[in-house]
């Protein structure tokens, strides 16, 4: 069996956007998923994983859709992706899938994303070998939505595939829909290291749970369509904030000024970086982020909001929620010197809030999904 690794993704800055065709920046993370995969002759996807000693899954490839809800849910994501496969026409046979990760679930690091990525990347190697990255890209998310039943963007994925070690990738979302190759105009790596300058991306999983199938993701995607075709423009990407008075019901004017907002900050963030300024300075449009995806998006959960307050009282040059929302981890931009300060004062708050002790750790700008032998 050869094996292959995708990562999970911290965003930099750039939430919600961008299933509005908007602009994101995400830097790939060590942390991910390790897909061993080689053919079976009895014709037959197996799957395992080291999360779930015990739980060995095996189905014929006919058999994938109408055996689909007796699988666990784990098993569904890289079974999803095979039958993502199938329904492509593409000459994919038995396989055996172990998988092993170590992106924490459920904190809004896109582990089930760096698990699709990888189980993708290793099919399209075994089965497909003309797959282009774009495709993998979409093929990956179709899985993950189909199975999770979530509407979820591209962002997740073109992270965990495209991301290089030192840089943040800055993408126009509406680009990577409408390429079918992604070359350097459509995926522009920025160099970024913050350790560089001094400084530490810390990550503070609060341990709340998000959970993106309940339908909160889904109505905050159908309220920006809404505001769209209000505003008669293709997506959000193309509205302005001097437009934003033209939408009269209140809630669809909020959510479409986070989108609004959030996209000016990423190229303004993006601007910075591409200048080699000092890191430090994208502190303020990160909380600003956080405030936008809290008060107009609606997005944050009270532990988030605490895990950014503790941070930024500790002297963090910003901090925001990362991801979908809704629980979920925090991201800090500290200095290298201030990393046990801020953890320890993210710690003490929990305490005193009466909530279990976040996960707090760095994280550097890694590299994207490939082969590992
Ligand atoms: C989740 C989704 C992404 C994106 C983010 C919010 O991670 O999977 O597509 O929408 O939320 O930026």
């Amino acid at each position: 069996m050869r094996r292959w690794f995708a990562p999970g993704r911290v965003n930099i800055i750039g939430e919600h956007t961008d299933y509005n065709d908007g602009f994101v920046l995400p830097v790939a993370l060590s942390l991910g998923v390790v897909c061993a995969a080689g053919p079976r002759a009895d014709g037959l996807v197996r799957v395992s994983s080291a999360q779930r000693p015990g739980e060995v899954v095996e189905i014929g490839l006919d058999d994938l859709v109408a055996h689909r809800d007796r699988v666990p849910g784990w098993a569904r994501y890289p079974l999803g992706v095979v039958h993502e496969f199938v329904r492509r026409g593409l000459p994919v046979g038995g396989v055996s899938l172990d998988l092993d990760g170590n992106v924490p679930i459920g904190a809004g690091l896109s582990s089930s994303a760096a698990l699709c990525c990888a189980v993708t990347l290793a099919l399209r190697d075994l089965h497909a070998p003309e797959l282009g990255e774009r495709a993998m890209i979409e093929m990956a998310a179709a899985a993950e939505n189909w199975y999770a039943g979530v509407p979820t963007g591209l962002l997740d994925q073109s992270a965990s595939m495209l991301c290089t070690a030192g840089h943040a990738l800055f993408l126009d979302m509406r680009a990577v829909t409408a390429s079918t190759e992604l070359d350097h105009r459509v995926a522009e790596q920025i160099p970024f290291d913050p350790a560089t300058h001094g400084l530490a991306l810390l990550v503070a999983d609060t341990g709340h749970p998000h959970d993106l199938a309940d339908g909160a993701y889904a109505r905050r995607r159908a309220q920006c369509e809404s505001a769209a075709a209000a505003l008669g423009v293709a997506a959000l990407r193309d509205a302005g904030l001097g437009d934003l008075a033209r939408l009269t019901e209140e809630t669809l004017r909020r959510r479409a000024t986070h989108v609004v907002t959030e996209n000016a900050r990423v190229v303004a963030v993006a601007d910075r970086l591409r200048a080699a300024a000092d890191p430090r300075s994208i502190g303020p449009l990160l909380t600003a982020s956080h405030d936008s995806l809290r008060d107009d998006f609606e997005v944050s959960a009270p532990a988030l909001d605490l895990a950014v307050s503790a941070a930024v009282d500790a002297g963090a040059y910003g901090a925001r929620l990362i991801g979908g929302g809704f629980g979920g981890s925090v991201l800090a931009l500290v200095d290298s010197t201030a990393v046990e300060r801020t953890s320890a004062r993210i710690i003490d708050r929990f305490a005193v809030a009466g909530l279990a002790a976040p996960r707090v750790f760095t994280v550097e700008p890694a590299a994207g999904a490939r082969r590992l032998e």
